[in-house]
């Protein structure tokens, strides 16, 4: 029966499942409370909403804007944040009633700090939402006093906390992206605090500059000598469907000062172009969420800067997923530089322009220009083309995490090699750290940052002391960058990835690459353990009844007694979320016939002579395989000789939880490993509690472990015990697992199927162009298909349409990859 012949049945089942997804799934797990990542958190009673976050240059000290109050806590030391002053700031009770009588709930009336900045080196700049009646003031940072009565912060802080906005100060004046209203219609991008011939400026008031935008961040980059704003808007260039939202970035001179007649106290030099986030001919990822600004790497020019944008999109089939795309500072200034569209003042329409240009729109200078060239600049300020992500599609795509926030790092492995490391902030609480490599993104780890779903939060990333902070309405946490020695053996120090971590051999110990002079084991890009950690043969440490936490990787191996015609479950604890597990038997074969393989990794079997003995779990990960629990089943004695066995299991499934420590892989919600051998043997450790004990696990070219044990005659005495053959006692079970077994054969038919079907759906959905139009289409509402027609038309427009041979190929997690080309395009 070839392949094809079960499409049609493929295709039937394809209908219960959601679309492809592709996975992205964090190696390494950690729960709130977990051991293996400390949080140290920073919350008080009489203090919340701690979300504006404001990191002194050197890493000790946290301002925190929160409600009623903006706070400086001490995090110099690594065990705690403590609370250094506080600043209460409130509206009146009157304030408060203006608020509430305005119709506003008395919940969102009190004073949200939304900005904080550094002023100059003594002061601090503030401004809070004050019962909807928006207040700034400065604030000496030592003292952490008002240094002014409040004034009036219309146009520099929302009204609603709820609103997004974005501020920056550069020498001395305030850049701000706010609405500036009570109502929340009029949103302006200003300059206030300017002082002697430099004047306050706004965006002119006229329709079009920005429309319903959400601000989401703002950026100087000083060799430009610009300000760069990041929003979303509704895209009006597209008027054929309502409410297109496209992402922006948008970009001011330091030097404008307004025009002199035409356009006075207003800028000259604003100029705003599309960040399209989208693999060609796929649907846009168009609303903006967070951005980051990643620096050239040393040596390297300005215009290498890359901003890293975290992008969700308004279609319902792209729902719950996100995107990261990368754009280079390059890039968005050649398309600031090039041609604009002009927009029709009378009926609002956008066309590319045809006539003369009598200016260069975003040109800095140019509030000197004539009152000509000014018109020209209030009509001409959306560049015509839009800015591409670097490398042409996204850099990673998740379908299951809902990210929020993004920050971005270069990290200088152990080879020296830089690595783009980012940390990304799921909806559920979730932070996730992934390191991009060539193959795609690896996320090494997610840490569980709050519980309850957040509004409002915020992310800072102090690199210096390799701490990234979070704040939220449940306190302020740090989360170092990397808990290296959270991984105890070369083998896990090098499948984490991890660019942060390498393995000492000389300390046996996974420590900070930073930390460390000396060349460290660590292969970011393959994760190949056995070239990293030097072994065919991998020596791993065991200690039986040793009360030290994971020490080995190389579990304690446990007795299970059974009685004949019991069904035994032996657990298999995975090492990682990305690990498979596998049995084996030393000298047979585990077959099909009396063996079921559970979907949690456990193997199932009932208990015969022959199935009595040795088992060996065993975990693959990234092709390095390591034993995850030895169990030795054997049969109960009769009750000839009782003394020996005081505990009894009294159900079916042995306790064998007892080994089964949970791998690093698996939630681990503050809990206690099990470090003790439960044996049968009158409670008493086993025999092999003495000491360590080396037991050699070799690897033979994928063929499975020999596994013996060098020292230690009763270990020996342990392990080689064979069960005595006992009578056979009725066997009425054979039926049942031939029954079951012939189930899970028709199971793992039916799922290699599924993943058949699956990963061709994947390949089809991500790969761009490679996909038959007309399932996606159908899949799309009108409106969608009209947006996607036109960002089809766009990127022809521009003469940017790849081919569909050079769209390097986003493989199922995400993964650049050189596009597949010979893949089966089998229609569905
Ligand atoms: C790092 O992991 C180790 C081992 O799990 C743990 O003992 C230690 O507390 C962790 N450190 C932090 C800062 O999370
Ligand atoms: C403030 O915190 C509370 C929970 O303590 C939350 O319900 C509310 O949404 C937060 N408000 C803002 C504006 O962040
Ligand atoms: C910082 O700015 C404040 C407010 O304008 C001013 O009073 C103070 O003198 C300035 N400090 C320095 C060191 O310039
Ligand atoms: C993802 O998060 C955004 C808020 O950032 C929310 O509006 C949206 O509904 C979420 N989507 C899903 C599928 O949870
Ligand atoms: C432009 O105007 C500034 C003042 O706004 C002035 O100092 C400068 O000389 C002018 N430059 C030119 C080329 O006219
Ligand atoms: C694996 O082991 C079997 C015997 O158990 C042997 O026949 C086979 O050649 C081995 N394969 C490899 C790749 O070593």
């Amino acid at each position: 029966m070839g392949t094809h012949s079960l499409l049609p049945l493929a295709v039937a089942l394809l209908g219960l499942l959601s679309p492809c997804v592709t996975r992205l799934t964090p190696r390494v797990s950690f729960l709130m409370g977990s051991p293996g990542r400390h949080l140290i958190r920073f919350s008080s009673p009489d203090v919340s909403n701690t979300t504006t976050l404001l990191l002194r240059d050197d890493g000790d000290v946290l301002y925190v804007g929160a409600r009623d109050a903006v706070l400086e806590l001490d995090v110099s030391h690594g065990d705690a944040i403590t609370l250094k002053s506080k600043l209460d700031w409130s509206p009146s009770d009157k304030d408060l009633e203006q608020c509430s009588m305005k119709g506003k709930k008395m919940a969102d009336c009190p004073n949200f700090i939304r900005v904080l900045q550094f002023l100059n080196t003594s002061h601090i700049y503030a401004c809070g939402t004050f019962a909807f009646s928006p207040r700034c003031t400065y604030i000496n940072s030592e003292t952490l006093t008002m240094s002014s009565k409040p004034d009036e912060g219309r146009g520099r802080c929302p009204y609603d906390p709820y609103q997004r906005n974005t501020a920056i100060i550069v020498d001395g004046e305030l850049y701000t992206g706010t609405v500036a209203d009570y109502r929340g219609n009029w949103p302006v991008i200003s300059r206030h605090l300017s002082e002697g011939r430099r004047v306050d400026l706004k965006l002119d008031d006229t329709l079009g500059w920005l429309e319903d935008p959400t601000f989401i961040s703002s950026t100087f980059i000083p060799d430009e000598e610009k300000i760069y704003f990041f929003f979303s808007e509704v895209g009006r260039e597209y008027d054929f469907i309502d409410k297109f939202i496209v992402s922006r970035v948008a970009q001011i001179c330091m030097s404008d000062v307004g025009g002199q007649r035409t356009l006075q106290r207003r800028w000259t030099t604003f100029a705003k172009a599309q960040l399209l986030c989208q693999a060609d001919s796929e649907l846009p990822y168009n609303v903006i969420q967070d951005i980051d600004s990643l620096p050239p790497a040393q040596g390297a020019p300005a215009d290498d800067t890359l901003f890293y944008g975290l992008f969700i999109s308004q279609w319902s089939v792209n729902s719950g997923r996100s995107a990261v795309c990368s754009f280079r500072l390059a890039d968005i200034k050649s398309v600031f530089s090039g041609n604009y569209k002009v927009l029709n003042r009378d009926t609002l329409q956008w066309s590319t322009r045809v006539q003369e240009k009598v200016a260069n729109p975003g040109e800095c200078g140019l509030h000197n220009a004539s009152d000509n060239a000014l018109r020209f600049v209030k009509e001409n300020f959306l560049a015509d083309d839009s800015v591409r992500p670097f490398g042409r599609s996204p850099t990673m795509v998740s379908a299951e995490h809902n990210y929020s926030h993004l920050r971005v790092q270069r990290v200088q492995a152990a080879n020296s090699r830089d690595y783009t490391v980012l940390f990304l902030l799921t909806e559920s609480g979730y932070l996730h750290k992934v390191v991009l490599l060539q193959s795609g993104a690896h996320i090494i780890e997610e840490i569980k940052v709050f519980e309850q779903s957040q509004p409002v939060k915020n992310l800072v990333l102090s690199i210096p002391k390799a701490v990234i902070y979070v704040g939220t309405s449940e306190g302020v946490v740090r989360v170092p960058t990397a808990n290296c020695s959270f991984y105890w053996t070369c083998a896990q120090c090098v499948l984490a990835r991890d660019p942060f971590c390498g393995w000492d051999p000389a300390s046996r110990a996974c420590v900070k690459v930073s930390d460390s002079q000396i060349s460290l084991g660590q292969d970011i890009d393959r994760g190949n353990v056995e070239e990293v950690c030097n072994s065919v043969s991998i020596t791993h440490r065991v200690r039986f009844g040793s009360n030290k936490l994971p020490a080995a990787s190389c579990p304690a191996g446990e007795l299970v007694s059974v009685s004949l015609n019991e069904v035994v479950r032996l657990q298999c604890p995975a090492a990682s979320q990305l690990s498979q597990q596998l049995w084996e038997r030393p000298n047979s074969r585990l077959s099909s016939d009396l063996y079921l393989h559970l979907g949690d990794g456990s193997l199932s079997f009932v208990a015969t002579p022959t199935t009595l003995g040795h088992y060996l779990c065993l975990s693959t990960e990234n092709g390095y395989q390591q034993t995850m629990a030895i169990y030795h089943v054997k049969q109960r004695s009769s009750p000839m000789a009782p003394t020996s066995y005081t505990r009894h299991h009294t159900h079916a499934l042995p306790t064998t939880q007892s080994v089964a420590r949970p791998g690093p892989g698996l939630h681990m919600s503050g809990g206690v490993w099990p470090n003790r051998i439960t044996t049968e043997q009158g409670g008493t450790e086993p025999t092999l509690s003495s000491g360590d004990t080396q037991v050699t696990t070799r690897q033979l070219g994928g063929n499975i472990t020999l596994w013996t044990l060098k020292s230690g005659q009763k270990e020996d005495e342990f392990w080689d015990r064979e069960p005595q053959l006992l009578a056979r006692g009725p066997c009425y079970l054979k039926e049942l697992v031939v029954v079951s077994v012939l189930l899970v054969l028709c199971l793992s038919l039916l799922v290699t199927l599924l993943l058949y079907v699956f990963k061709q759906r994947c390949r089809r959905r991500t790969v761009p162009q490679a996909r038959t139009p007309t399932r996606d289409s159908d899949r799309r509402t009108p409106v969608e298909q009209e947006a996607f027609r036109e960002n089809q038309f766009q990127s022809k427009h521009n003469g940017q349409a790849l081919q569909s041979g050079q769209a390097s190929g986003l493989v199922c997690n995400g993964a650049f990859t050189g596009s597949n080309g010979h893949l089966p395009n089998t229609p569905i």
